[in-house]
């Protein structure tokens, strides 16, 4: 093939893949091809010096891609043309596609609502770091050295000094009664403070269980705070939150940061404390622990325990959530499932 003919075929070939998405780009596709200086004028003037027997043949060459080139050219213009049309059409004064609102996460609904109901008894909010030393999660707390909590099984340190256990070893809380050692550190009783917040334990993910979760601790420190004024608290917030009908029940157990500790249960908001398979047919479910502030942590956090004593209690959100709204799998709180979290639009 000579070189002109090849060049002919090559440059058809461009043309007819040309593409312009405005008319400014088209118009530079026509200078670049077309015009006078283009690349088709040029191979025209080669032409002119092509031996006689071949001029038959590239000839005819050159006109078809002249004109394939106007017809690509055309077609082009036409389609441009028929979208700026489209496009004056359009109304512009045309109310735009509705926006679609987010919704409340599930967690959020019921932390605001648990902050709403001691809001009212007196309570405000006081928050803390995800990031904690072993002293203001386990020490200033009176756990002991050798206690288990402190074990790496439950607890993501950050930075441990190796074998031994170090008040300045820094982790991911575990619980959110950090935070109550730092308010009793910066505050004077009275103190009435709830603390929010995630919280962090090495356990493997599953539908019960997960590395993290949130919680709510509450403080409350003055003089004669009593055991009697915890349950009416938590009475008191067990119905606001589940209903006027329902029963608390406080049975003995152990903190190392109160004494008494209790766990509390209310009747089983599903079947109404007669018994069903969520409450494992005893009519109540646990839902926080709680207690009077062990003298000891008061001390450690500079109060005087012979002027001042309190309570604190510690609960679990989704725990509370799933009481709420009947959640089976916990993973489903921070997979942001869109199906799922649209069903509380109007919780
Ligand atoms: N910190 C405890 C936990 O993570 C919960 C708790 C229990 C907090 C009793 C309290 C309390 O303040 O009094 O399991």
């Amino acid at each position: 093939m000579s070189p002109l003919k090849q060049h002919i075929s090559q440059i058809l070939e461009q043309v007819q893949q040309m593409q312009a998405q405005n008319m400014d780009e088209l118009e530079a596709l026509r200078i670049k091809y077309m015009s006078k200086k283009g690349e088709i004028a040029s191979l025209f003037s080669e032409f002119r010096d092509v031996a006689a027997d071949e001029k038959k043949d590239l000839g005819m060459q050159l006109n078809e891609l002249k004109n394939a080139a106007q017809e690509r050219f055309d077609q082009i213009k036409e389609q441009l043309t028929a979208m700026r049309e489209q496009q004056d059409k359009q109304d512009l004064t045309r109310t735009p596609d509705p926006i679609e609102l987010g919704t409340r996460h599930p967690l959020s609904l019921v932390k605001e609502k648990i902050i709403d109901i001691f809001g009212r008894m007196g309570f405000t909010v006081a928050e803390g770091p995800e990031i904690e030393d072993d002293n203001h999660v386990f020490g200033l707390l009176n756990f002991a050295p050798e206690h288990p909590a402190r074990d790496m099984q439950d607890t993501f340190f950050i930075d441990k000094q190796k074998g031994v256990q170090s008040p300045d070893d820094v982790l991911l809380r575990t619980h959110t009664s950090s935070v109550q050692t730092r308010v009793m550190l910066s505050q004077k009783p009275p103190i009435r403070v709830l603390c929010p917040g995630r919280v962090y334990r090495n356990e493997a993910i599953s539908a019960r269980a997960h590395c993290f979760f949130h919680q709510i601790e509450g403080l409350y420190i003055d003089r004669n705070v009593s055991f009697a004024d915890l349950r009416q608290a938590m009475l008191y917030f067990a119905q606001e939150m589940f209903g006027h009908d329902t029963k608390i029940r406080l049975r003995p157990s152990y903190f190392p940061f109160t004494e008494p500790s209790a766990e509390m249960d209310i009747s089983c908001n599903i079947c109404g404390g007669v018994g069903c398979g969520f409450c494992k047919h005893t009519g109540w479910v646990e839902i926080l622990g709680c207690g009077m502030v062990d003298p000891n942590v008061l001390e450690a956090c500079g109060i005087d325990s012979k002027q001042y004593t309190g309570y604190a209690f510690g609960l679990g959100v989704e725990r509370i959530a799933n009481l709420k709204f009947r959640v089976k799998d916990l993973r489903l709180f921070s997979e942001n499932d869109i199906r799922f979290l649209k069903q509380f639009e109007s919780a």
